[in-house]
């Protein structure tokens, strides 16, 4: 049963207890008064209930309210660092990218003497959001370092979905162009479902393509392509030679980007996953009980040391920007994760930044590099 469906049944089942709903994060708030309300007419229930959408759930976005822990400890002084008593081996995705990259550059050599082509990648970014124009920044950058080509639409944020769609398309018809991304998150005016769709599938190098989606969540089929970070959150463990068979995953946040296919792809692994969310209830429960921990939730500091059980492994996806007038931009970027805390129970972890995020980029050009070597023939 899917969270949102066990979320569902448990607040169903308190439905005939008063709530006090004001105590209650916002938008668990809204699932316990949808729960009351259905409970007051059996026959609207059941005719509810035999409709598509009360069997797909309701569709309520994962908001992460500060998390109510009035006991917890103070945050620890940045300055702290790692003490000695740390046992924590810090996993080095920078190091691992640049292999990737290495790998990725051969082969576009390859490619070219054999082909005469290099593969192409096109990116499409709309609007000016800080962070974005950084990310695309760093992919662009990436392409360039490996020797493919790269394509860059910029539309302004007032442009309307139409012109989002006609620039895919435009890319989708370039031969020189193997891989199409449109940078997330669209501005809230537009409707990223219908943007998405306009990307071909043997372009789709994100891994959102429902059918990639599908055929990673059957074991036994093989999607064209898988989401950059969640094969960047394999690749960090496989590298460090952490077993996964067996192994409890807890991966926080379950977005189409991180957790839902990393959740995918370490079942295909055989790890035991459990995926938490913002209306999870005792998450630190579920993590202390955890092997491996995986962090995408976008909340800085969301996961304490308290949170782990000795020994964990910490993969930290979270790339939150803080305030810090001490940096020249005011501002510093930080995990989910709070690392002074979890490099004393964690026996790997990696740092932000410097951890996932290089790899994901590589894990772009890497899925780019596939794309190209399927339209000329030269796949294994
Ligand atoms: N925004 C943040 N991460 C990603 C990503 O992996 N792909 C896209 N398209 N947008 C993002």
């Amino acid at each position: 049963m899917g969270g949102a469906a066990v979320a569902l049944l448990a607040a169903t089942r308190r439905s005939s207890i008063p709530l006090v709903t004001s105590s209650l994060p916002r938008a668990a708030r809204g699932l316990h008064e949808a729960a009351a309300a259905a409970g007051e007419d059996k026959a609207r229930t059941r005719r509810r209930r035999s409709s598509s959408s009360s069997f797909l759930g309701p569709d309520i976005t994962d908001t992460w309210d500060p998390p109510p822990r009035p006991a917890a400890s103070p945050l620890p002084p940045r300055a702290a660092g790692v003490d000695y008593e740390s046992t924590a081996t810090i996993i080095d995705g920078k190091s691992i990218a640049e292999d990737i990259r290495l790998q990725v550059a051969e082969e576009v050599l390859q490619m070219k003497n054999a082909v005469g082509h290099v593969p192409g990648l096109a990116v499409v970014l709309v609007g000016d959001r800080k962070d974005s124009q950084s990310y695309v920044r760093f992919k662009v950058k990436g392409c360039e370092e490996v020797g493919i080509k790269s394509l860059l639409a910029e539309l302004p944020r007032n442009c309307t979905e139409d012109e989002v769609v006609d620039s895919v398309s435009r890319f989708n018809e370039d031969p020189s162009v193997h891989g199409v991304l449109v940078q997330l998150p669209l501005p809230q005016h537009m409707d990223e479902q219908k943007i998405l769709n306009a990307i071909s599938l043997d372009k789709d190098v994100d891994g959102f393509h429902p059918l990639n989606v599908g055929n990673l969540a059957l074991r036994s089929r093989k999607p064209l392509f898988v989401s950059c970070a969640a094969k960047a959150c394999l690749e960090l463990l496989l590298q460090s030679g952490i077993d996964l068979m067996g192994k409890h995953v807890t991966i926080i946040g379950r977005s189409k980007v991180v957790g839902l296919p990393t959740s995918l792809l370490l079942q295909r692994h055989h790890a035991t996953v459990s995926v938490i969310h913002a209306y999870t209830e005792n998450p630190e429960e579920i993590t202390r009980g955890s092997d491996i921990v995986i962090s995408a939730a976008g909340v800085a500091n969301l996961v304490r040391g308290s949170w782990l059980k000795q020994g964990a492994v910490v993969i930290d996806v979270g790339t939150n920007p803080v305030e810090d007038p001490a940096s020249d931009f005011g501002y510093r970027l930080t995990g989910d994760v709070c690392f002074e805390e979890a490099v004393n129970v964690a026996s790997a972890i990696t740092p932000v930044p410097g951890g996932v995020g290089p790899v994901t980029i590589a894990m772009l050009l890497a899925n780019t590099l596939d794309s190209a070597k399927r339209v000329y023939g030269l796949s294994d």
